[in-house]
């Protein structure tokens, strides 16, 4: 695992705590309100799509975002056989042409008016706080200035083909944007999906990628549910899979990809049950915010999300007083307003799904559990603390603000870290001691893609903290990290510069 050391940057160098730049951006948000979206999939020919439905927004079913037109699945082949024709072509194009667009893809996403659009839709289409909106945006941007200076570094001119990227609505903009401008950058043609429930992020990122330069048949968007997906990826002409999503569609498309005698190349990157370990030694206010944030910030519903916090006894009853005092303190409501730190679950399948979890541990453990402020009008779950006697109850990922706490014992520290390694899963966890021996010992034995050290565990850096695991958390290479790209391309080592 790559140890993590220290806090994130603010890689624009925007004040955050300057009033008058947030009123700025709100003001620009209010502006950006009121258009009407209506959208469909972007495609080099035009295709047949499936009436348009209303997209409403999490926080509130009254508000319509927009109307999205889902494309006829029986249309997918010929954009598959579109991204196919371009390849050769777009292969030919230099890393410095191909960088510069995405720059200047970037630079179009950072103009004061269109961050603000962004960040609006993503707070009305996915439900995402104010300061989770800026981050989003922030971190699509960093993807593309990223992987246009490693596509010029690594000089890529071997690419994979034609490549399907599919994501998910919990990143809608920087995972969309992470795997596409990735894929491009190493040369290849890309058929984007992205996740059903945020298409309309996902139309204006692609549109703008036309408008920076990108051939409308080198990308091309398709809109639709799982259904598109599949038929994409069962397209035996597709060279690979850029998939960000949950562990059991990515298994899904690994047995078709495994059908296949020619290995196209699949980039998996799935679910997780992280950890955060916090002995007699940590820093209880500390541990507190931190606890906070990894489990609580974006309702829980980060990949890297905390799931399970192990405390060791001599210090639990305390420790989980405080955070159980700070979890009352939590605001959860409308999601545009600055003073909302938790907003809603995407929607109410999410909703039911976590309210069945809820339910079935209420009834035999203790909890603590948080008022919603304001959530009659949408899709909202309270965050909710369960002390559990064991891990036993934890089969599978549980995508919300829930967060499972267990005791040990000093001498139990070793059966503790083997029963979260036995989940499968290996994705993101915490350590949080002053003990540099119990620091390393943990590191070694926890599975995990990226473990951080004395402070949360969410909010990777792209190029300084690359993110991904393995196991049930995916297949690597870590996004945002040096090998991403050539994962992408069928360059030799030998030829990588070092
Ligand atoms: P999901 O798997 O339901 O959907 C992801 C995407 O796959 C969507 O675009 C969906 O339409 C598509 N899809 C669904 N069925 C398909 C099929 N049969 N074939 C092809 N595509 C299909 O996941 P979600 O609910 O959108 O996202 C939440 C999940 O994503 C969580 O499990 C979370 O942990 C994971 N996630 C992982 C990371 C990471 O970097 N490891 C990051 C973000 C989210
Ligand atoms: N990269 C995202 C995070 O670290 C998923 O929270």
């Amino acid at each position: 695992p790559r140890h993590i050391y220290g806090e994130r940057k603010n890689s624009w160098g925007m004040d955050l705590s300057n009033e008058h730049v947030l009123s700025q951006l709100q003001d620009d948000m209010t502006m950006a309100s009121g258009i009407d979206f209506n959208v469909s999939s972007l495609t080099h020919h035009d295709v047949a799509h499936i009436p348009a439905f209303a997209v409403l927004n999490p926080a509130n079913h009254t508000d319509v975002v927009g109307q999205v037109a889902f494309i006829n699945p029986n249309q997918v082949s010929d954009v598959v056989g579109v991204a196919i024709n371009a390849q050769h072509s777009w292969q030919n194009v230099s890393p410095k042409q191909r960088a510069d667009m995405i720059r200047a893809f970037a630079d179009l996403m950072e103009e004061p008016k269109r961050m603000a659009l962004l960040m609006m839709v993503a707070v009305r289409e996915a439900g995402k706080t104010l300061l989770n909106a800026i981050a989003e945006v922030r971190e699509a941007v960093d993807f593309c200035r990223y992987y246009a200076d490693e596509c010029e570094r690594l000089n890529l001119s071997t690419p994979l083909g034609a490549v399907v990227a599919i994501s998910p609505w919990n990143f809608p903009l920087a995972i969309f944007v992470g795997e596409v401008v990735s894929a491009l950058c190493a040369g290849n043609t890309v058929v984007a999906k992205p996740a059903e429930q945020t298409s309309i992020i996902a139309h204006l990122a692609v549109s703008w990628l036309h408008e920076a330069g990108i051939p409308t048949d080198v990308l091309q968007l398709v809109l639709g549910a799982g259904d598109v997906g599949g038929v994409l990826t069962a397209d035996e002409r597709i060279d690979g899979v850029i998939f960000t999503g949950s562990t059991d569609v990515a298994k899904r498309i690994n047995t078709l990809l495994a059908k296949r005698s020619d290995n196209p190349v699949l980039i998996a990157e799935t679910g997780g049950m992280n950890a955060m370990i916090v002995d007699s030694t940590a820093l209880p206010e500390q541990v507190c915010a931190d606890v906070l944030a990894s489990a609580f910030d974006s309702a829980g519903q980060r990949c890297s999300a905390l799931r399970i916090l192990c405390i060791q006894e001599d210090i639990a009853e305390p420790m989980i007083e405080m955070i159980k005092g700070a979890m009352d303190e939590l605001v959860v409501s409308d999601p545009r307003l600055l003073s909302t730190d938790v907003g809603p679950v995407i929607d109410s399948e999410a909703q039911a799904n976590l309210l069945d979890h809820i339910n079935t541990l209420k009834q035999t453990s203790d909890y603590h559990e948080v008022r919603v402020t304001d959530g009659e009008q949408g899709t909202f779950v309270a965050p909710i603390l369960f002390e559990l006697k064991d891990l036993s109850q934890l089969k599978k990922e549980v995508f919300g603000p829930v967060l499972h706490v267990v005791r040990y014992k000093a001498h139990e520290l070793d059966d503790v870290i083997d029963s979260i390694n036995k989940k499968g899963y290996a994705l993101t966890h915490g350590i949080h001691s002053r003990i540099d021996g119990t620091i390393e010992h943990i590191t070694n034995r926890i599975q995990a893609g990226n473990v951080y050290i004395n402070r949360n565990i969410v909010g990777a850096v792209v190029g300084v903290q690359p993110f991904g695991g393995h196991g049930l958390s995916g297949t690597g290479p870590k996004a945002g990290g040096c090998f991403y790209l050539q994962r992408l391309s069928r360059l030799d080592s030998w030829d990588i510069p070092t």
